[in-house]
């Protein structure tokens, strides 16, 4: 029986804040960004706009396409959660009116859980046919004003309905994994900012690589050359190309320019502009690679590395499907990127303090242009609207 990926659609906020403004703004050569690290934009969320309003406009449009009430789990991955005890997805499973015969729960490790969330829910249809799953990576990437990090913010959330017979990527099985206890990047509970080591957590990032490549090819036989195109973990798209590089001389490819090109660019359009949205983004930049790719993908083997600091990492497999032009929302993807409005230093800054959610009572303003918003507090609980 084929599992994977029937469906895939991602949403992120409605403003941006262009690397061009942050490096006149810092007084920094505005090619560090470009080049150095390969971004040019960060999508920035408005107070009202959290990880539940991002998946809910992420899962509409899937739900937009099939029977809501068919939903027999939602998997919701992010590090960005709203709430210490109830799940991001119990939020989310309200706004979306979804089944009340349902498992909802929230998964958590740093920017790996989106990862897990697809190996479980594949699991679960391999165990039962019936079921039909909605998995979720959604989350906001927020550092310290003034860090090296900074510029690597973000947000998106990312919709995949998980099923038999998918038309989008059947997953195959056999993967490697690797888990390290270690502190390259963390958020203590009373942080809203992540704190980051970060290069020492680019060689964390790399070292997992390799030992989970070695991992999935002892397990699969696959080798680099079974591979067409390659999808990783993008806090920023550099180190996606550190990554494929790394994993050219580990396994000692020969791979010209063009080849380098063709497995690993189109798969960077999407983050280069949105930023990194952890969890969300190795998926984001699956979307990119559907919608970008010149050539048609059919039959073509898609790899997938997961990287989440702290550490965890997978390198798992898929095959592209006969049908997956045809259930593609690259329309919706490219009009919501195209309708984002840029924020001046100043506007983003507005955002980035935006209210104080730890009040009882708070009314937020309304900047969130989407179909869900976080509306207000209210005795401590958090108000949700569509409409
Ligand atoms: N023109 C062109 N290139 C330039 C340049 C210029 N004017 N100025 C600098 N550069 C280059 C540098 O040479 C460097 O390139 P290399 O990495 O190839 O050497 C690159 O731009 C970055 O410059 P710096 O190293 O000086 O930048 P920095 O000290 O400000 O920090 C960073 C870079 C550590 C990645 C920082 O952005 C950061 O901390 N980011 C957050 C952490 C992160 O994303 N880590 C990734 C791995 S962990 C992970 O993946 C999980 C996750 O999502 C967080």
């Amino acid at each position: 029986m084929k599992v994977g990926i029937d469906l895939i659609h991602f949403a992120t906020s409605d403003y941006f804040l262009g690397l061009d403004t942050f490096a006149s703004q810092k007084n920094i050569d505005v090619e560090k960004f470009t080049i150095g690290i390969g971004q040019e934009k960060m999508s920035i969320a408005p107070p009202d706009e959290d990880v539940v309003t991002l998946a809910a406009k992420a899962a509409k449009a899937i739900l937009d396409q099939v029977d809501p009430q068919k939903i027999t789990a939602v998997l919701f991955a992010t590090e960005s959660g709203v709430d210490q005890s109830k799940s991001a997805g119990a939020f989310l499973h309200g706004l979306l009116n979804l089944p009340k015969r349902c498992r909802v729960i929230e998964l958590k490790h740093a920017c790996y859980a989106g990862a897990a969330a697809l190996q479980m829910a594949t699991a679960l249809v391999k165990s039962n046919v019936k079921e039909k799953i909605l998995v979720i990576a959604a989350d906001i990437a927020k550092y310290d004003v003034d860090s090296s990090g900074e510029a690597t913010q973000g947000c998106g959330a990312v919709a995949m309905l998980v099923k038999d017979s998918p038309r989008i990527l059947a997953l195959e099985s056999g993967s490697g994994y690797y888990t390290d206890d270690v502190m390259d990047f963390w958020r203590p509970n009373h942080r809203e900012t992540a704190l980051v080591d970060g290069k020492y957590s680019t060689m964390v990032y790399l070292n997992s690589l390799k030992h989970a490549w070695t991992h999935f090819n002892e397990e699969t036989g696959r080798t680099f050359q079974d591979i067409d195109y390659f999808c990783y973990h993008i806090p920023f798209t550099k180190m996606a190309e550190k990554a494929h590089k790394t994993l050219i001389k580990k396994t000692k490819s020969e791979v010209s320019d063009a080849q380098f090109e063709e497995q690993l660019s189109y798969g960077q359009s999407y983050n280069r502009i949105v930023g990194n949205s952890y969890s969300a983004s190795l998926f984001i930049g699956f979307c990119s690679l559907l919608d970008f790719a010149k050539q048609n993908l059919v039959n073509k083997r898609v790899s997938f590395f997961s990287y989440g600091s702290g550490c965890v990492a997978e390198f798992f497999s898929g095959v592209i499907q006969p049908e997956y032009q045809s259930v593609l929302m690259t329309a919706s993807h490219q009009q919501q990127i195209l309708q984002r409005q840029a924020l001046s230093y100043a506007e983003y800054l507005n955002f980035y303090h935006g209210s104080d959610l730890s009040q009882e009572n708070c009314i937020l303003p309304e900047h969130n242009r989407g179909s869900f918003r976080l509306a207000a507090i209210e005795e401590h609980k958090r108000i949700y609207i569509a409409r």
